[in-house]
């Protein structure tokens, strides 16, 4: 699914960017891209917090 129209950029190549990213610009940056009409962002914000979950949730899990 496309979650940036304006790049051509889909959730799976979002998401793979986003781990270990601080930032939506950062990710755009690992993708060769740059934000244009911004409608995107929120939701790629999300997937750096999600990514961020997955991350401690395994050092929860790894530290029990
Ligand atoms: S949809 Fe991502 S910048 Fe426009």
């Amino acid at each position: 699914m496309y979650i940036c129209i304006c790049n051509a950029l889909k959730d799976s190549e979002l998401a793979e960017a986003s781990n270990d990213a601080r930032t939506v610009s950062e990710v755009f940056k690992r993708c060769g891209r740059r934000p244009q009409c911004g409608k995107c962002l929120p939701d790629v914000a999300q997937l750096i917090e999600d990514a961020r979950c997955v991350e401690n949730g395994a050092q929860t899990i790894a530290a029990e």
